[in-house]
């Protein structure tokens, strides 16, 4: 078990640079499987995520080399195998070897997915998915096994903009025969990051990045590569941070344009901040603004922000009013900040905040990434000392949190207890 220790209450100062999209990383790395021959996805972040999924397509005997950022992940002697509990468990993102074992192989074996404890979090629109293109799907207990004489492409409307669906019905769709057209489809950019990998790959996809999708089938698919597009949570967190306790704390490596949900809100609430090209530069200032969040589907306010962001809403003059709408369990991390003095009431999914709170440091838990975010946040805000447990949370999330944190003046330290 990992433990974070942070003495807070310091200026932050320096440049922090944002590493690769963990949730575009985590649907590339199973997509490299469509393709026949040596894939290369460069700036990969040094998450354990990451390392979660390679010990996946080992089970598949692919070849996978860790260079820094870059992986090279051979998938010439690939053999299906069963995807067992243990490692379907550890994360979130294993469900897209369905969608991509069903494209190659037209046959899976997996358990169900783990990941964060932050909703029901079903998988039917999925299943409902692989359905029409022709898959037949049995559920064992905890198995899903997933088979297709050949999939067929066809019309297939997702009855919510789910990020997971739209991934793995491009997965499996692009070696179908024919045209698969998905409509309401999520519009996240790290769906157009996917899409651009399978197109280097050989596959026909226009529209992502658009709520209708229209992926031409193909016969087969070559190596294919990619850059994993800047984390814009990471960023996000990090920018939050910088209205915290910044002192012209500059977040670097990032697309400002798919920040614009949360810099715009920043700067009504009267934030310092200053928006450049590939980086942002944000200070503390004396009083913030309070204000109203709803988070929504991109390119709305992101739910994987809301988190860090309640941090924030502590720290305003006045009353806030946050409604979560993506996922039903996500204030986990309220408990903990109340106990380090902050001022939010929760009914259901929306919670109020009165601020501005004096936050003090103590020992809390982090129930989950984002929220695990949260408290790092809290604690590098408030005087004294925190003492976060759990924090493997944290750690599938962010890379080198301690060292990119450190760098820019922050007192932080992760021990194993
Ligand atoms: C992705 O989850 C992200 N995870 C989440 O980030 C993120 O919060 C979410 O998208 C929304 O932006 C990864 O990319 C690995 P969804 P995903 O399918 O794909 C319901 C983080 O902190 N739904 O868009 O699982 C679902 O219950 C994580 O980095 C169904 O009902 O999200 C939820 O209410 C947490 N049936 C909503 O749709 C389904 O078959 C959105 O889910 C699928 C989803």
């Amino acid at each position: 078990m990992k433990q974070m220790i942070i003495e807070g209450n310091h200026p932050l100062t320096g440049t922090i640079h944002i590493g690769g999209a963990k949730n575009s990383a985590v649907a590339l790395i199973p997509a490299s499987i469509l393709a026949n021959g040596v894939s290369t996805i460069q700036n990969v972040p040094n998450i354990s995520d990451r390392d979660a999924l390679i010990d996946i397509l080992k089970i598949l005997n692919c070849e996978v080399k860790v260079d820094k950022d870059v992986l090279k992940i051979d998938t010439r002697n690939l053999k299906n195998a069963l995807i067992d509990e243990e490692h379907s468990k550890k994360l979130r993102a294993s469900y897209y070897f369905m969608g991509a074992l069903l494209g190659r192989e037209k046959y899976v074996e997996i358990y169900i997915p783990g990941g964060c404890n932050i909703g029901a979090r079903p998988i039917d629109i999925h299943i409902d998915g692989f359905k029409a293109l022709g898959a037949k799907v049995t559920i064992e207990g905890n198995k899903y096994i997933l088979e297709a004489d050949k999939l067929i492409g066809t019309d297939i409307y997702l009855r919510f903009q789910s990020v997971g669906a739209t991934i793995n019905l491009m997965l499996a769709s692009v070696l179908a025969e024919g045209k698969t057209v998905i409509h309401n489809a999520a519009k996240e950019a790290e769906i157009e990051n996917i899409a651009d990998y399978l197109i280097s790959m050989g596959a026909k996809i226009e529209g992502a990045g658009t709520d209708e999708i229209t992926i031409t089938g193909v016969k087969n698919l070559h190596e294919g590569k990619i850059r994993v597009l800047p984390d814009r949570i990471e960023a996000g967190t990090y920018i939050i941070l910088g209205a915290l306790v910044g002192k012209n704390l500059c977040i670097k490596d990032i697309y400002p344009k798919h920040l614009e949900a949360l810099t715009s809100k920043l700067k009504d609430m009267g934030s310092d901040i200053t928006i450049n090209k590939d980086n942002i530069v944000i200070s503390k200032v004396e009083s913030l603004l309070p204000t109203n969040i709803k988070t929504l589907v991109y390119p709305g306010f992101p739910t994987d922000i809301g988190q860090p962001m309640a941090v924030l809403l502590t720290q305003a003059n006045g009353t806030s009013l946050f409604e979560e709408t993506i996922w039903e369990n996500r204030m986990g991390h309220v408990p903990s900040l109340n106990k380090m003095g902050a001022n939010i009431t929760v009914k259901g999914t929306s919670s109020m905040t009165i601020g501005p709170s004096k936050l003090h440091g103590c020992e809390v838990v982090a129930t989950d990434l984002r929220g695990g975010s949260a408290l790092v946040l809290a604690g590098l805000t408030a005087t004294g000392t925190t003492i976060i447990n759990d924090v493997e949370h944290i750690l599938r999330g962010y890379e080198d949190i301690e060292e990119k944190l450190t760098k820019v003046g922050a007192k932080i330290k992760i021990k194993e207890i």
